[in-house]
């Protein structure tokens, strides 16, 4: 056998294959349950309607939609994009606009503008695996800093950023998920957004705010993005419609000054010349109809008695001593359990209880996270949740008996 990889790059070598792909293999055996993946439900995706405006498409911008578009983007969506995020108190035209293929590769596109081998970025205790994975891949830094029930802990970013000044080393950029976090669940306030967006500037650094669960909200206020309080051009935004609409359209957006915008679309020219251009008059159409706020809607309504059910069932099944704050909105839930638990090497005895979740420590840069797990509740059934948070409850109770 040729031994390809020893021709591979340095940077080859050292990528790592994602862990959360490697749950979903197993956890796709129909007998497990799983609340491993960021699944939205398959019920969620609206067929019908999006029958008839794939038929409307086809009929009325059929030869443009079927051929390549600008990297940037089809304009008639990134003008609606841009007009709603000035109803979130964004101020963006289309020019601050670029569509990906979804927001994973914005993250890829963000680690390869930013980063050369060693560079910084502070992100979250936890934060999301594909950031993790699309910055490391570009050799970077990821220095983390604790996550608490309102979101990344501002003081202990400053706290950060003066111990690496001591050592003359400046970080890139902060990467945030401020709603609904991914893995956490939780929401940083106005107060620590403002807080966070001075301190960007005190400090001259970029922030990268990941924005996939923001319009999934069930029971809190709305808040403003950060980008809204951004003066100075240094907040890349980026959302996404995977959660709001589908997934496999592969359909996301960056909001940013135009000068990181251009950058990004030289960028991505070299990656895949532009985005697919078919789900993109797709998704205009149906955001333009007014169908998608509509449909928005009805993803709350069938999201949010599933974390209810997820939450009663852990207050059921789960034997005492463990943190979860209810989530408000988003996908997931953050479950911490008692001392001497390894949410890791207990995965291997969930699978043969047939549940599974993604350990904790895959979402931590250092070797924290290891007590706890993240839930997902959008993606089973309500019957499923319950059976499944049923499970998870007897493997802990063997495991606490054990450790007794
Ligand atoms: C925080 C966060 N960012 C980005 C992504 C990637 O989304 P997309 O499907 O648009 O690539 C996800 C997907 O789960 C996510 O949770």
């Amino acid at each position: 056998m040729t031994n390809i990889g020893r021709l591979y790059s340095d940077r080859a070598g050292k990528m790592r294959k994602s862990e959360i792909r490697e749950l979903l293999k197993v956890a796709q055996d129909p007998e497990v349950i799983s609340f491993a993946g960021g699944l939205p439900s398959p019920n969620s995706f609206p067929l019908q309607d999006l029958q008839g405006v794939v038929k409307s498409v086809l009929e009325h911008h059929g030869k443009i939609a079927l051929q390549y578009g600008t990297t940037q983007g089809l304009a008639e969506l990134r003008e609606a994009i841009a007009e709603r995020a000035c109803k979130d108190g964004i101020n963006a035209t289309a020019e601050n606009v670029l569509i990906t293929s979804g927001s994973q590769q914005a993250l890829d596109t963000v680690g390869k503008i930013f980063f050369n081998p060693g560079d910084i970025a502070l992100v979250g205790l936890p934060t999301y695996l594909g950031g993790i994975n699309a910055f490391r891949s570009y050799e970077s830094n990821l220095i983390g800093v604790p996550v608490d029930k309102d979101g990344m802990v501002v003081d202990a970013l400053e706290e950060k950023i003066k111990e690496l000044q001591k050592d003359n080393l400046t970080p890139k950029f902060i990467y945030v998920v401020p709603t609904f976090q991914n893995p956490a669940g939780v929401v940083m306030p106005e107060v620590r957004r403002k807080k966070l967006i001075d301190l960007a500037n005190d400090y001259d650094l970029v922030i990268v705010e990941d924005d996939p669960y923001g319009k999934l909200r069930f029971d809190i206020p709305y808040i403003k993005p950060i980008k809204s309080f951004d003066d100075e051009g240094r907040v890349i935004y980026m959302s996404t419609f995977s959660k709001i609409l589908s997934p496999g359209f592969r359909l996301a957006w960056t909001i940013a000054s135009e000068e990181l915008t251009r950058k990004m679309i030289i960028c991505k020219q070299a990656l895949d010349l532009c985005t697919n251009t078919f789900t993109q008059f797709i998704a205009n159409e149906f955001m333009r109809s007014g169908s998608l706020d509509l449909h928005i809607l009805k993803i709350c309504e069938m999201y949010k008695p599933k974390r209810d059910i997820m939450m009663c069932a852990m207050k059921k099944y789960f034997p005492e001593g463990y943190i979860c704050n209810k989530p408000k909105g988003g996908m997931f839930a953050w479950v911490t359990l008692p001392e001497g638990i390894d949410t890791e090497i207990m995965f291997l005895d969930a699978l043969k209880e047939k549940v599974a979740y993604v350990h904790g420590k895959a979402f931590c840069v250092d070797e924290s996270g290891s007590r706890s797990m993240r839930l997902n509740f959008s993606y089973a059934t309500g019957e499923k949740i319950e059976e499944g948070m049923k499970r998870l409850g007897t493997v802990i109770d063997k495991k606490l008996k054990v450790l007794c």
